[in-house]
């Protein structure tokens, strides 16, 4: 089954200069799948997970998840469904900072007024597998860059959403960071078989998806698939954004 459908989707933002930033887009994501957006910097990753995420309306096109269209409901009902069917992780956390780690996880469920017990027991059931458990009781700003994604990641989760987005969730971690909030997201994905799509730079964050579609100018440009090794797939990932014009730049992160 496909979780996500984005059909002959197209973006332009007016303006003194009109920006065509996506055109004729199509992806298919299936159920369970992981899979990765890549590209320049300005080629459409974040226009593209805003038509997803409803963040903002596309110029023409379709876009299904989980078999509805989010641009047909109504205002209360869409708010719902972003609530219970998405997650989203950013690159800036986008936590409450006066909130503890904790307050933070349980939200989504507060503002779905479940009851105090079901929250416990998801909060102390993410917590686990996120591994910060012993940091709930802290406030945001008492803790690391790494545990505020992670938190974030949990937060998430927490309503078992359908598809979880994200935007550069390692954009502002160091490379250790880093590999810890891909090795969750990657076993999220494996074990909850939750759906992702990732946008991300870093070619090493990458190879944790399954399949990178690339971006430029707007238009899809090449497709992946990982094989059964990482390392390879690292290679492979670098060698396509050589090849599409990705920033040189932003291969000198290395490290595997
Ligand atoms: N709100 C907006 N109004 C006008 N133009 C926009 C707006 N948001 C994005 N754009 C333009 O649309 C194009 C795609 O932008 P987008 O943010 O999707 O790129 P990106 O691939 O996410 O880049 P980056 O890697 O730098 O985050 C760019 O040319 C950008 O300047
Ligand atoms: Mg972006």
């Amino acid at each position: 089954m496909d979780i996500l459908q984005v059909k002959d989707l197209h973006k332009t933002y007016p303006g003194k200069v009109v920006t065509h930033a996506l055109t004729d887009i199509h992806l298919t994501i299936g159920k369970g799948e992981f899979v990765g957006i890549m590209g320049p910097s300005g080629s459409g990753k974040t226009t593209l997970l805003n038509m997803v995420s409803t963040i903002d309306r596309p110029s023409s096109g379709e876009v299904n998840i989980n078999g509805q269209n989010p641009y047909l409901m109504k205002k209360k009902d869409l708010a719902a469904f972003r609530r219970r069917q998405l997650g989203f992780v950013f690159q800036d956390f986008n936590l409450l900072d006066t909130l503890t780690v904790a307050e933070n996880i349980v939200l989504p469920l507060t503002l779905d007024n479940r009851k105090l017990s079901e929250m416990d027991r998801k909060l102390e059931e993410v917590a686990t597998r996120l591994g910060i458990k012993d940091i709930l009781g802290k406030r945001v700003y008492e803790i690391s860059g790494g545990q505020r994604q992670r938190t974030a990641i949990a937060r998430a989760v927490i309503t078992s959403p359908v598809l979880l987005l994200a935007d550069e969730p390692t954009g502002s971690l160091d490379s250790n960071a880093s590999r810890v909030v891909m090795e969750s997201l990657a076993e999220i994905n494996e074990r909850e078989g939750t759906t992702l799509m990732l946008v991300t730079h870093d070619p090493l964050a990458a190879s944790y998806c399954q399949r990178i579609v690339f971006i430029k100018d707007g238009k899809l440009a090449a497709e992946i698939h990982r094989g059964d090794n990482r390392q390879t797939f690292f290679q492979n990932i670098i060698d396509t954004l050589s090849f599409w014009g990705g920033n040189t730049n932003e291969l000198s992160s290395i490290r595997v």
